[in-house]
């Protein structure tokens, strides 16, 4: 297994073998250091990339089934392609910048994207590296941000299913609200893999942001999206790595630390990627 940096954030990864413990060690401990892992050459069917997630800790099943691999339920399915009559997935999925899972209580620790079905133009992923955001932050905000509170949720993204059809609105939005009630966290927390300060706000699932005094600070809060990136609709903060991909490439992320955006195509070509998330659990998975 051979490992070189890549332009921007991240690492590639040639001859990574899914069926070798000392493979995914290395993997396990380059992709906090690195924060992308593209590994290339993966020839893996739903039920073997499955396997592959569950080498690196628990995998977590999306809680919203119309997302699910009709095979391998763990598999999540993002694609525009159908089946004869039959949605097999969901398609444009995370077209905003977001941490998966941010809205839940415990979030997980990595995401695997399997590209299946590739477009020719236009493809790829935007990330922001929460840690660096931190990093680079000016005192001022800096010290605003870690006596903060912020607030997430799925409410503004969560995508109406076909069997919502002819439901009221406010009936879907009290079931999103009960089902998956917002969470409040610090605004900095600590990664639990490096200990690094993560700025975890992502103009997709914040909703606010409290500081000290429990005020709301609506204001902080743009300035600190603006600090990281995510404000930015052309693309071109420094902070911004578009990471590109090709069929057999797994891309692995540090979810934790990492937000991200899809780049979907403009043009009617099919897309079909899988998605496997894990939490890696220091104390119950090794
Ligand atoms: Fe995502």
């Amino acid at each position: 297994m051979h490992i070189s940096p890549q332009d921007g954030i991240g690492v590639v990864v040639e001859g990574f073998d899914a069926a070798s413990e000392e493979d995914v060690q290395r993997v396990r401990e380059t992709v906090y250091r690195e924060k992308i892992v593209v590994l290339k050459g993966q020839e893996l069917d739903p039920h073997a990339f499955l396997t592959l997630g569950r080498r690196f800790g628990r995998v977590q099943e999306y809680y919203e089934p119309i997302y699910h691999h009709p095979e391998v339920k763990e598999v999540f399915v993002s694609s525009n392609v159908s089946e004869g009559e039959r949605q097999i997935g969901v398609p444009k999925t995370g077209k905003f910048w977001h941490s998966d899972y941010q809205f839940m209580p415990a979030p997980f620790d990595l995401t695997f994207i399997y590209p299946q079905v590739v477009p020719s133009a236009n493809r790829g992923t935007y990330f922001i590296d929460l840690c660096q955001a931190h990093r680079t932050l000016p005192e001022s905000l800096k010290e605003a941000a870690h006596t903060a509170t912020a607030t997430h949720s799925v409410r503004r993204f969560f995508k109406i299913r076909p069997s919502d059809v002819y439901r009221p609105l406010s009936e879907i939005i009290d079931e999103v609200d009960a089902k998956t009630p917002p969470v409040t966290v610090p605004a900095v927390l600590p990664h639990r893999h490096t200990g690094q300060d993560i700025l975890y706000l992502s103009e997709g699932f914040t909703l606010s942001l409290t500081d000290a005094d429990g005020r709301e600070r609506p204001g902080l809060l743009r300035d600190l999206l603006e600090h990281t990136g995510q404000l930015d609709e052309s693309f071109t903060h420094p902070a911004i790595h578009l990471q590109g991909y090709e069929l057999g490439d797994i891309l692995v992320w540090d979810n934790r630390s990492m937000v991200h955006r899809a780049l979907h195509t403009s043009t009617p070509e099919p897309a079909v990627s899988f998605r496997v998330t894990v939490h890696d659990d220091p104390e119950t998975t090794r």
